[in-house]
């Protein structure tokens, strides 16, 4: 299939033309919808031309992104959602994964103690007990207008007759097939032995199954009967310890939105078992105090600040902070404008901090990353904020067994063993440490932003660590450095998180000088592979509502 790209559309690689059409920006004055993919953008689309809400739309995107985005999209996971209805009403959804009942503190330690390399984040002991399906049908229970199995409906259709590879995915299925070779004993569609090209169809028949399962029963669509058997089947093969029971009990939570003023802001963001919405507001009260607005864009005095407080910030994240109905987050505390202050009295504007009390070695960037967020605004004006995630990409590998999903290998955002760093190299200790029915901490920051009061800002993005320091960034630019949101969500960024003690940048981000400069002052500044995927909704001046898809993927913004 070959679709022209229109000067709007902006194809992927140079004129080679994208299976669907790429908007990364767009602008409207009734809704707007920007995901990872076009086709789940046009899924939340559809519903509102069928008089359906924010919410409705929400679940027919994440639905579809099971089917069109496998590597992050997907049902064998979790994840969180941020609610603002029109008149200012604000809810938390927490369908995050848990630990499975027979889970416990040193599952993936060997008899000596030594963390198992790969045991926390690869194949069937990695899974957490899946939340999506329960979260879906608990935020339509709440808010949803149009029937449940409507918002599925498409999806459902998009697995049976199938739909085309992107080049992105293609690229992504060719370079983990030996993982899912190794990982699964039962035949599954992302296998394929000569590769994968753009443009091949992937028709999805076991998805098409639980998905018409989960339309007909909703909730026990998943988690009871045929779809239940066979992720139990699928744990027996290979010493998965998820049970009927884990499944029957999972249970998603309505939680207190964290809620934090910021100038004439505030922040709705996603509170514990995320790390998102306090990190965040640490970040910005701390870096608030020191006038960021007047520094030039990233210039070493920007990055060195910014450096030093996110340092402090996932110091504090790696102690204090885990899943609240376990562990009790002195969250009053961390964002105490003393105590902020406080962390910040070593502060040498001319000298980094080194990040040294603790003896983890120095790892390697993270060697995958994935998860998924998207941004929605109804004709009404209710906003809701999701990201969601299996953690690496296609989580364990594991595909289920005649039920066509990846599980996820959430586990690995527990902290295995105290001070050890997982996958994104973050440290942890007693308040995440892995118990049963426990959920492990996350980072993913799925935010709603008001200003005076009203709606001015969606947002979200994955990225393991660096999610919390995206989000920021991409407020910062439209708060402190006065950007459009295009601009603010483009720009290349940086990202620290006091372990490794490190400055990981995106090429073209600093300049040669910069970089110079703070290695100078003792910073070690790294390349890495590109930071976030911010997808985002800001209501401009006149009320008109703006959508920005990154760049970095192959997302798409677009509005009615
Ligand atoms: O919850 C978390 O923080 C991680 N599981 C998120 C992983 C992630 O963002 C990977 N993606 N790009």
């Amino acid at each position: 299939m070959t679709l022209l790209c229109i000067t709007i559309f902006s194809c992927q690689s140079g004129t080679d033309p994208a299976v669907y059409p790429i908007q990364k920006q767009s602008i409207s004055d009734k809704a707007m919808v920007v995901t990872a993919h076009p086709l789940a953008t046009q899924a939340g689309l559809e519903v509102f031309k069928k008089g359906g809400n924010a919410i409705d739309a929400a679940v027919a995107v994440k639905f579809a992104l099971a089917v069109v985005y496998p590597r992050a999209g997907n049902i064998g996971g979790g994840g969180f959602l941020i609610y603002r209805g029109k008149d200012g009403d604000i809810a938390a959804l927490d369908f995050r994964e848990k630990a499975p009942l027979a889970a416990h503190r040193d599952m993936y330690l060997d008899s000596l103690g030594n963390v198992v390399d790969g045991l926390s984040k690869d194949g069937h002991l990695s899974v957490g007990v899946p939340g999506v399906v329960d979260g879906m049908v608990k935020a339509h229970q709440k808010y949803g207008k149009l029937p449940f199995a409507d918002l599925v409906a498409p999806a459902y259709k998009m697995a049976k007759e199938g739909i085309l590879i992107t080049q992105g995915e293609a690229e992504h299925y060719n370079k983990f097939q030996e993982d899912f070779q190794t990982l699964n004993t039962q035949k599954n569609v992302f296998t394929n032995e000569t590769g994968f090209k753009k443009g091949d169809p992937l028709i999805q028949n076991d998805l098409a199954e639980v998905l018409e399962r989960i339309m007909k029963e909703g909730k026990a669509g998943f988690y009871e009967g045929k779809t239940a058997d066979l992720i139990i089947q699928e744990m027996k093969r290979n010493n998965g310890i998820i049970t009927h029971k884990d499944l029957k009990q999972y249970d998603a939570v309505w939680r207190k939105p964290f809620q934090e003023p910021y100038r004439e802001y505030e922040i709705i963001s996603m509170p514990p078992p995320s790390s998102g919405g306090i990190a965040l507001c640490q970040i910005m009260n701390t870096v608030e105090a020191f006038s960021i607005s007047d520094m030039e864009f990233q210039s070493k005095e920007h990055v060195h600040l910014v450096t030093e407080a996110e340092r402090r910030v996932y110091a504090d994240r790696a102690t204090h902070l885990g899943d609240s109905d376990f562990w009790t987050v002195p969250r009053k505390q961390l964002l105490d404008e003393a105590y902020l202050a406080q962390r910040m009295e070593n502060f040498d504007p001319n000298k980094a901090t080194p990040s040294d009390s603790i003896q983890a070695g120095n790892i390697a960037p993270p060697e995958s990353e994935e998860t998924t967020h998207f941004s929605i605004v109804d004709p009404e004006g209710n906003a809701v904020s999701v990201t969601t995630t299996i953690n690496s990409n296609y989580g364990s590998k594991v595909v289920v067994g005649d039920a066509g999903f990846f599980l996820n290998n959430e586990m690995d955002d527990f902290s295995a063993k105290p001070g050890v760093p997982n996958q994104f190299g973050l440290v942890g200790n007693e308040a995440n440490a892995i118990e049963p029915e426990k959920r492990m901490l996350s980072s993913m920051t799925p935010t709603i932003i008001t200003k005076n009061d009203e709606l001015f800002m969606v947002l979200g993005t994955p990225g393991g660590s660096t999610i919390i320091t995206s989000v920021f960034q991409t407020f910062c630019n439209v708060a402190e450095f006065g950007m459009g949101l295009k601009d603010a969500v483009h720009r290349k960024r940086f990202h620290s998180q006091w372990l490794p003690d490190k400055i990981f940048i995106e090429e073209g981000s600093l300049t040669e000088n910069v970089i110079k400069e703070l290695e100078g002052m003792g910073h070690v500044v790294e390349v890495r592979k590109p930071i976030g995927r911010v997808d985002a909704i800001m209501v401009l001046p006149d009320g008109r509502l703006e959508g920005v898809a990154d760049n970095r993927g192959e997302d798409h913004a677009e509005g009615l």
